[in-house]
């Protein structure tokens, strides 16, 4: 049986290294390569954590990176933009919610390379060399790469089968009180994709937040033994440490999303989401306190507009956690 084919556009970031171990030791798609873009961490540190991944799985021959946008299409928001104009006033004693603990994930330095083509540019060649409908790309960091590639080649949406994107929230936000992280730094990208008339399935927090991982579950991955299966361990670890720091729900439950490794799952395997819509959904653009807010319409006959994506509610757990432990424990068993 032929395996999808598939393009991840990651900011690594703990979340998206689970999802593409996950992706890259499962064997369940073809990735045909993995593009960086400036997110959870500077792009120089996205594309680095992302390297030391795809090297430690063992795929430094197969798996080529393109690094790529450096910055938002336009807002300033994020502090990972070095030009941001509006640093964000911090809080004495509170934790920026998306700034991981460290700048490179704890795994061995490697000594990999992007590529030399830009990320943009390689996506905009893949895509419009495949088949029509052929190539899906799971999108785990904010949306700048696929926005410039939309813009840059007006096929480049149609030529696509799906946009499966972790990005949003209906009733949470966690970058503002208001806003998803990936939406929120770089609303402009995400409202271009939303709009782009490709088929595209959201996974929002609201989703992920149901499907989140245990400190008791960390310990079942641990004992399967594998070494990557000791870094997945270590990852989930480390977010019920840094959600505890700062949200006292997830602190007494010690659990943590992954939100990456969900919106990869669901792409596999839709079951595992167990409420969405097809609705109509716009990004805030305007600037003012909901900049980056996913506006979910649910006006029923009221809304004007056909629906433009999927947007997951609700997470099978249990599902989730199977399916990533099945297939660290396949892989350790060689
Ligand atoms: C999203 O933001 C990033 O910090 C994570 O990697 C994930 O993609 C969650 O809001
Ligand atoms: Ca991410």
């Amino acid at each position: 049986m032929t395996k999808p084919k598939i393009i991840m556009d990651v900011d690594t970031g703990t979340d998206d290294a689970v999802a593409l171990t996950l992706a890259m030791l499962g064997g369940e798609v073809d990735l045909l390569g993995v593009t960086t873009v400036n997110g959870n961490l500077e792009l120089k540190l996205t594309t680095d954590n992302t390297l030391r991944v795809v090297d430690f799985c063992g795929k430094g021959e197969e798996i080529k990176v393109y690094s790529g946008c450096e910055y938002p299409l336009v807002s300033t928001l994020s502090p990972t933009s070095a030009q941001s104009l509006r640093p964000i006033p911090k809080r004495e004693g509170v934790k920026v919610p998306f700034i991981m603990h460290a700048d490179h994930l704890p795994l061995p330095e490697t000594s990999l390379k992007a590529q030399e083509k830009r990320a943009v540019v390689w996506l905009i060649e893949t895509v419009m060399a495949s088949q029509p409908g052929t190539v899906t790309i799971v999108a785990l960091g904010p949306l700048t790469n696929i926005a410039a590639a939309m813009r840059a080649e007006p096929a480049f949406a149609s030529r696509l089968q799906e946009i499966v994107l972790m990005g949003g929230g209906d009733r949470i936000g966690n970058a503002s009180a208001a806003a998803e992280f990936n939406i929120w730094a770089d609303p402009e990208a995400a409202e271009i994709v939303l709009q782009s008339g490709c088929k595209i399935s959201l996974i929002p927090l609201d989703a992920t937040h149901e499907a989140e991982v245990s400190a008791a579950q960390a310990a079942e991955i641990e004992a399967i033994g594998s070494k990557e299966a000791k870094f997945v361990a270590e990852v989930i670890r480390e977010r019920i440490g840094g959600y505890s720091e700062r949200d006292p729900e997830l602190a007494a439950k010690q659990t943590a999303p992954l939100h990456d490794a969900l919106a990869l799952c669901y792409f596999l395997h839709p079951e595992c989401i167990t409420k969405k819509i097809e609705t109509v959904c716009h990004v805030d653009v305007s600037g003012g306190v909901c900049y980056g807010r996913t506006m979910v319409d649910r006006r029923a006959n009221l809304v004007m507009e056909e629906p433009n994506c999927t947007f997951a509610l609700g997470a099978d757990r249990e599902w989730f956690l199977g399916w990533l432990m099945g297939i660290l424990k396949k892989a350790a068993q060689g």
